[in-house]
């Protein structure tokens, strides 16, 4: 397992996204993943599994320090006092006294930001993470969330395949001492039927899926794929044992296009 170190987190390159896992699948699953060797697990409030998440955990047997857990705070619970409180009740959930990585999920602009990071900043102070971080912040809210918290964030969670470019956020990141997680990183499965990723893969003796993930690790971007297969679980993290040559990756990035991005909740923040 390879890490991408942040502002003092040593975050695994490979992780395994939980969205609309539920029940005992998650559970099994977050098992299963950690029996196979991943050892950094993706939850968010509002995807109602940090109790089966938390359960996976346990009942992998992986000692609980050898494990990256993320979990994120949900736009609704920014205000200072609901941010502990909420986080109080992850942890709850997990059964865990810390996550290593708390995320406000999305920006909310109907919240100070001060406010808020000074309260994340705050639950790292309290003990209830190791680390802090955002999700879905554009370059602008990057930045200006960096000069406003009182303590380092180590990530950027955004949306991150070869049919998006994400340039400059990652060089933001880059430039903050920031990791980039990378989510939605094989394009909800997108990627499984690209002819190109496929014809890199068979030189490599890899999938397409392997190919884009690996495509992401070689940019020193953590990813976060979601399986809910077994067999896809092994897939997903057996990618390092072979290297992209520098024409591969340019190939790869050329595969952008301003249509690539997937998601769209409706509120999604403005990119450009
Ligand atoms: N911060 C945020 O706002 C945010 C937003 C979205 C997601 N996330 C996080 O990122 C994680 C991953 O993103 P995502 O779930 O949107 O998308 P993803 O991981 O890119 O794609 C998941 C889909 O791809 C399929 N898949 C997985 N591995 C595959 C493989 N090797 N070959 C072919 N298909 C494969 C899965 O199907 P099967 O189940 O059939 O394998 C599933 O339908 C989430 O679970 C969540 O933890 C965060």
């Amino acid at each position: 397992m390879l890490f991408v170190e942040a502002n003092g987190a040593k975050i695994p390159a490979i992780g395994l996204g939980t969205w609309e896992l539920r029940g005992r699948t998650c559970a099994r699953l977050v098992e299963q993943a950690l029996k196979l060797g991943y050892r950094h697990i993706d939850t968010a409030q509002v995807y109602e599994n940090e109790r089966e998440v938390g359960e996976g955990l346990r009942a992998s047997r992986v000692k609980r320090d050898d494990v990256f857990v993320t979990t994120k705070v949900w736009t609704n619970h920014f205000a200072p006092h609901d941010l502990e409180r909420s986080t109080k009740e992850s942890l709850t959930k997990l059964r865990l006294t810390e996550v290593d990585l708390l995320l406000l999920h999305w920006p909310n602009p109907h919240v100070p930001l001060a406010e808020t990071l000074g309260a994340l900043a705050n639950a790292r102070k309290h003990g209830l993470c190791r680390h802090i971080g955002v999700s879905n912040f554009t370059v602008g809210l990057l930045d200006e969330a960096v000069a406003a918290c009182p303590e380092p964030l180590v990530c950027d969670q955004v949306e991150y395949h070869p049919y998006l470019d994400q340039t400059k956020v990652r060089e933001a990141c880059a430039r903050h001492g920031m990791a980039l997680v990378a989510y939605s990183p094989v394009a909800k499965g997108r990627i499984k039927g690209d002819a190109t990723l496929a014809r890199i893969g068979r030189v490599h003796g890899k999938t397409a899926a392997q190919v884009c993930l690996r495509w992401l690790v070689q940019q020193n971007v953590s990813a976060i794929p979601r399986t809910s297969r077994i067999e896809r679980l092994s897939e997903n993290i057996d990618i390092f044992d072979f290297a992209l040559a520098e024409e591969e990756m340019t190939e790869i990035f050329r595969m952008a296009s301003p249509k690539g991005r997937l998601t769209d909740f409706g509120f999604a923040p403005k990119w450009d």
